[in-house]
């Protein structure tokens, strides 16, 4: 479906629509990925600068990029069939999810998708690269399997460690350096699962909470890549409240922002469906739209990250 969509782009006498072009590739995160070290190599003169797949599209050409969609299997060696035909992965739903959420938290007002949307499209690129190389493996990790009865205590980089030697956020690390991402993508990657270990004054300090709130909020919307989480979990943990205290979203209160978070479900279905038209970027419910408009003055500073992050801190 995807080649067949992007093959209608190219007929098409208009040039193709960024939007579309970024919606496409993060069907396939992989590939991605290709088209982010593409715009950051030398032959561009832009090497580790363009840090979001809009800019990447627009670096190596619409139409260009919309050929590789059209004339290629995928970046990621799937067989030419099996990428006509496939559907969404679990990886990849969790991943669209994830930037879809990050893109919302970042900036409800910006309707490009920029380096949070991309932030969270490649968050967790080493699953994607287990899943290429330990498809077995990888299937039982993060799939929804009876192994987590089995490591019920145990979280996810454990696991990976146990079954792979290395866990996904020190190969996304690897990876972002490998293919010149810009810095601070590197850095997100790393720390998207302790973004608590940063110092608030370091640059992806606010990044790293972003991509780490969104991939809760996917999983719990039913997009796990790994340890599901049940919405109860989600809202519990205390990650929101961090994002409220320290200022990162404009919310009030963490109900107003988990409420909004659950309003974004319908848009995740729709943007993961090809067939329909691109829906907006999501945007926040009046009620916390109001909330936000209310709350002009800046917040107290000094007000310390809650405790109490509960058992949905081991999975995202
Ligand atoms: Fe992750
Ligand atoms: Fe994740």
């Amino acid at each position: 479906m995807l080649r067949r969509l992007a093959a209608r782009l190219l007929e098409s006498s208009d040039q193709p629509d960024r939007r579309d072009l970024v919606r496409f590739s993060a069907m396939d995160p992989l590939m991605a990925v290709w088209i982010l070290k593409g715009a950051n190599s030398l032959y561009y003169g832009l090497r580790s600068t363009v840090d979001n797949l809009s800019h990447a599209v627009e670096v190596l050409d619409p139409r260009v990029v919309a050929g590789m969609f059209a004339n290629t299997p995928a970046a990621s060696g799937t067989t030419e069939d099996s990428y006509e035909n496939k559907s969404p992965d679990v990886l990849t739903k969790h991943s669209v999810a994830t930037a879809l959420l990050a893109h919302w938290l970042d900036n409800r007002s910006r309707k490009e998708p920029g380096c949070a949307f991309t932030a969270g499209l490649m968050h967790d690129i080493g699953k994607h690269v287990f899943a290429l190389n330990h498809p077995d493996e990888a299937a039982k990790i993060y799939s929804a399997s009876s192994l987590w009865d089995n490591f019920s205590h145990t979280d996810l980089l454990s696991v990976e460690q146990l079954f792979f030697g290395l866990d996904h956020t020190e190969v996304g690390e690897f990876v972002a350096r490998k293919m010149h991402f810009p810095e601070p993508l590197a850095q997100v990657f790393r720390t998207h699962h302790d973004p608590a270990s940063l110092p608030p004054y370091h640059r992806v300090y606010r990044m790293s909470q972003i991509v780490n709130a969104a991939s809760l909020g996917a999983t719990a919307l039913g997009y796990a890549a790994g340890i599901p989480v049940s919405w109860e979990q989600c809202s519990q943990d205390g990650r929101w409240e961090r994002l409220v205290e320290e200022g990162i979203v404009p919310d009030k209160t963490t109900e107003n922002l988990l409420e909004n978070i659950r309003l974004q479900k319908s848009r995740i279905e729709s943007y993961l469906d090809l067939e329909s038209p691109l829906p907006d970027i999501p945007r926040p419910s009046h009620s916390t739209r109001a909330a936000a408009e209310r709350d002009a003055s800046p917040r107290p500073s000094g007000s310390g990250p809650p405790s109490g992050i509960g058992r949905a801190s081991r999975v995202t």
